[in-house]
């Protein structure tokens, strides 16, 4: 499975840079591509010419297989009580940063189920690769991009999500265990999670499905990518072990936590954005903590808020509030430019497959 995916890809390596909305940058993505790796761009937190420009960037740089990554949630169902209460409770961390909450809450984002601009823009520019996380479009959506010669690739934290991204014909199924840094790719995020692990997940998808699959979480070097082909994986994907290469967008204190003891403790929370995401444990993860789902509205909107809280932060020194993602290899992250990386990352491999 391992070379049908290579070929079907056109990539060297079984590795793929994922794709890390407002931290991987088209350099990254060029730079891991160059390197023989699949590099990803996330477009999911801008709009259609945002997703122009750097696919644009990308190929001013790379000739090479791009994957392009969109978020496919049920839309934010506004809930102006709600977020009120929830600007409240973050009230006394706003003011303690000498600044005042925002007065009301939107939706920054529109996902890819109702985006027809992003859709247009993806038909028409065909990368090689379009990845869904959160959820799977409706079969005309899916199928435009297909008429248009491009691969799909989907994210599944369960059996149950792999098997409808399966029956929506998605060709590439990427399992994410829970140790993942970012967001959970859960396609609901209110319902039961049975939290499986990146070796488990792998190994049942493996088994139960009938295409390649990609093993994503934890994996953070060439002896961790051979670990997931051994466990019935045709690729890796590595979001964390690409967050302090040269070419990330990270701020400096993203930057300093990842570097730093902070990297040895991730927890999972949901009050950054309004979904379940791994985050390095910071001021916001504590505040998180005690708040229950119920509270938090609805992703992106939370997300609103979240940003504010870390933009008032930053303006008054202090970078706890930041949305770190960062999966559970946080620790062993190392600082190189990508296409290094991934060229250290194919010796290891091979080293590791001997
Ligand atoms: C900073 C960061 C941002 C991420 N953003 C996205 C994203 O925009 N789209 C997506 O599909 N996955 C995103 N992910 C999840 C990755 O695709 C992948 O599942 C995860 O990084 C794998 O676990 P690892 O971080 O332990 O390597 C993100 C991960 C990180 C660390």
């Amino acid at each position: 499975m391992t070379s049908r995916l290579l070929d079907l890809l056109e990539i060297d390596a079984p590795i793929i840079q994922a794709p890390m909305a407002g931290v991987s940058t088209p350099e990254m993505a060029a730079a891991a591509s160059n390197a023989g790796a699949l590099g990803s761009i996330g477009v999911g937190a801008t709009d259609a010419r945002g997703a122009q420009k750097m696919i644009a960037a990308f190929r001013a740089r790379s000739r090479r297989s791009l994957n392009v990554n969109v978020f496919c949630h049920a839309p934010a169902r506004a809930d102006r009580a709600r977020e009120g209460r929830w600007l409240e409770r973050l009230r006394p961390e706003f003011e303690r940063l000498g600044a005042r909450p925002p007065a009301a809450l939107h939706e920054i984002y529109r996902s890819f189920v109702e985006d027809d601009e992003m859709l247009a823009v993806l038909v028409a520019e065909r990368p090689k690769v379009v990845s869904f996380h959160f959820g799977v479009p409706a079969p005309e959506r899916v199928r435009a991009l297909r008429d248009a010669g491009i691969v799909l690739l989907g994210a599944a934290t369960s059996p149950v999500e792999a098997r409808a991204l399966a029956a929506a014909d998605v060709d590439v199924v990427v399992a994410q265990g829970f140790e993942a840094g970012g967001h959970r790719g859960v396609f609901d995020p209110d319902a039961a999670d049975d939290a499986l692990s990146t070796f488990a997940l792998t190994r049942r998808l493996a088994r139960e499905l009938d295409r390649p699959i990609v093993a994503a979480g934890g994996v953070m070097d060439g002896a961790g990518i051979a670990a997931a082909l051994k466990a019935g994986a045709s690729a890796a994907q590595l979001g964390t072990a690409f967050v302090p290469c040269d070419e990330s967008a990270i701020d400096a204190g993203y930057r300093a936590a990842l570097a730093s003891d902070a990297a040895h403790h991730t927890v999972m929370t949901r009050a950054i954005s309004g979904r379940p995401a791994r985050c390095l444990a910071n001021r916001f993860t504590a505040l998180g903590a005690d708040v229950s789902a119920r509270e938090i509205p609805d992703y992106p909107i939370a997300y609103d808020a979240g940003k504010a809280l870390h933009a008032a932060g930053k303006a008054a020194g202090d970078f706890g509030f930041g949305a770190q993602w960062a999966g559970e290899g946080a620790p062993r992250a190392r600082r190189l430019p990508a296409g290094k990386l991934v060229a250290l990352l194919r010796r290891e491999l091979a080293d590791a497959a001997r």
